[in-house]
């Protein structure tokens, strides 16, 4: 029951390495980088090894390494090959065979103070990891059959770049989306400077970027002891 934590073995780590060239060209080939990095952002700490369906021969090459590792190293590479920066990476996440309790995940609706509450107070993080990781949205887009929302944030949802901040500053424009929750970084006094910070800046986005989302990809890793 509970946590089942894999073992990082040489083996382990050798069949790491082995994966990363393959999943770099699975992402590029499949143009699905924006949709594996929003899955790993939803495996941090909310994954259910049972309700999983990505069901890829390259999960089952390399079925050694665990569904967590699995997941956020494909979220990581995701990032990287779209031109984004590169997120240390260190392996050992344990699946879990109980579901989490629902309502752990950000939904579109919410305003600085629910967004603080659920990135800060439930998953630990900071204010500027919230305005990081929303960059995440540089990539990808709404679909309305899904979430409701239709469109992409960026004019090059493939490419990770600052340009979702950009957006965001420029205000409404035809055919770009904007959540409620991404539109609640312009609105707060302390998110906003990191906002504009990031659309001046890009190197400065990147490198918080990676340290926020490593943050966000070792969460739960304190429970171990
Ligand atoms: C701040 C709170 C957040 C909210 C409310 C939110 C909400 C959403 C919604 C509603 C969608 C559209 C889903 C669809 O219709 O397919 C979406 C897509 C996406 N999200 Fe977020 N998100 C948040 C944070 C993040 C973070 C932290 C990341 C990653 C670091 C991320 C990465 C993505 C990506 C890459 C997509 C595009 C997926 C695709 O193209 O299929 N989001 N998000």
């Amino acid at each position: 029951m509970g946590k089942m934590y894999p073992v990082v073995t040489e083996e382990y780590r050798m069949a790491l390495e082995a994966a990363k060239p393959k999943l770099k060209a699975f992402l590029i080939e499949s143009g699905c980088a924006p949709l594996m990095l929003r899955l790993a952002f939803h495996t941090a700490g909310t994954f259910d090894v049972k309700n999983s369906r990505l069901d890829v021969p390259l999960r089952q090459e390399f079925s050694i390494l665990s569904w967590g590792d699995f997941l956020m190293l494909v979220g990581v590479l995701a990032v990287e090959v779209t031109g984004g920066p590169i997120v240390p990476f260190h392996p050992g996440r344990p699946d879990m065979n109980t579901p989490p309790p629902e309502g752990r995940l950000p939904v579109p609706n919410m305003g600085p103070d629910q967004l603080r509450n659920t990135f800060i107070n439930t998953m630990g993080l900071n204010d500027q990891d919230i305005v990081a990781l929303s960059g995440g949205h540089t990539l990808g887009s709404g679909h309305k059959d899904k979430s409701g929302v239709e469109g992409s944030w960026t004019r090059n949802p493939l490419v990770f770049d600052n340009s979702y901040y950009k957006e965001l500053l420029a205000g409404e424009t035809a055919g770009l989306l904007k959540l409620p929750s991404d539109k609640a970084l312009l609105a707060d006094p302390i998110f906003r400077p990191l906002v504009e910070k990031f659309a001046a800046d890009q190197n400065a986005f990147f490198q918080a970027y990676s340290e926020s989302f490593m943050k966000l990809s070792e969460l739960g890793w304190a429970d171990i002891a």
